[in-house]
């Protein structure tokens, strides 16, 4: 029987009495440090929210992290666990759901991804228009919790037009680069082949990683706005003569973070006014 998000919910109000976060946020790889930014903040560790689990990757907190950033009251996932750690997927849906549960209505998704696209260079952004499901798995399967949402959820809209709109017109406004284009997700822990990734290009994949795509199915199935930006860390296996690492999405990521951190809190400046945060 998997665990309720119940319990987190109400452990998240528990130590914030009082506070309803609008917004939650995943941070991923190397872009965890974002939530120092955070105004005010409650910090609860995964280990006293039952049912989040805890990556062991190199880059993840494993943290919540309360408070307002430009106003606006967020959830943010210091770091969140990938398929490829073990985890089965329906694992990836509680904490969307806690915070679903907590209050928010949006989810903004992080990630650290190649790119497929030689005009998409490394540490530079790339907003999701859309995504492409190879992992093989996904966080809903199962018996239909139906007070999250229906069997078959729709994914026409996987990444909010509004949202959408506004992180571009925010990048703009900061002269920041901001890239759209598909997500492709894999299961990992491998970097891929470079015949792969000439298989996935043809599919229109632009950027590939490993996450993002099990929280934007839960976010979706309960009814969240989603929107995802990944920070583009390489070009992707065979695109070049270097070979990929996990230090090297860290430190490109890194980079490209910093961009981010500016374009994240214009971003959430351009929400207060319909959250009342
Ligand atoms: N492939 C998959 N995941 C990644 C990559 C990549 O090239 N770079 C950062 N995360």
């Amino acid at each position: 029987m998997a665990q309720d998000p119940n319990a987190a919910a109400q452990a998240i109000h528990a130590k914030a009495p009082g506070f309803h976060p609008h917004v939650a946020l995943v941070l991923g790889t190397g872009i965890g440090a974002l939530a120092e930014a955070i105004e005010d903040p409650t910090i609860i560790d995964y280990g006293d929210l039952s049912g989040f689990p805890r990556s062991a990757v190199e880059g993840h907190a494993g943290r919540l992290v309360l408070g307002k950033l430009s106003g606006v009251p967020v959830a943010c996932m210091q770091g969140r666990v990938h398929l490829y750690e073990g985890h089965p997927a329906a694992d990836l849906a509680l904490p969307i759901r806690a915070l679903r549960l907590a209050g928010c209505e949006t989810l903004v998704l992080t990630n650290a991804a190649g790119s497929l696209n030689a005009e998409f260079l490394p540490g530079s952004l790339m907003m999701l228009s859309d995504h492409i499901n190879m992992t093989g798995a996904n966080p809903l399967i199962g018996a239909n919790d139906e007070r999250f949402g229906p069997r078959f959820p729709d994914m026409t809209m996987a990444y909010d037009r509004g949202l959408r709109r506004r992180f571009a017109d925010a990048a703009t406004a900061l002269g920041i680069t901001l890239h759209e284009g598909v997500y492709l997700a894999l299961l990992g822990p491998n970097f891929e082949t470079p015949a792969e990734i000439r298989a996935f290009r043809t599919l229109g994949a632009d950027a590939v990683g490993m996450s993002t795509v099990p929280e934007c199915l839960v976010a979706r199935h309960c009814g969240m706005r989603v929107a995802a930006i990944s920070t583009l860390t390489n070009l992707a296996a065979g695109m070049t003569d270097e070979e990929l690492s996990h230090e090297q999405s860290l430190t490109v990521g890194a980079e490209a973070a910093k961009d981010l951190g500016r374009l994240l809190p214009a971003f959430l400046a351009s929400l207060s006014p319909d959250t009342g945060g």
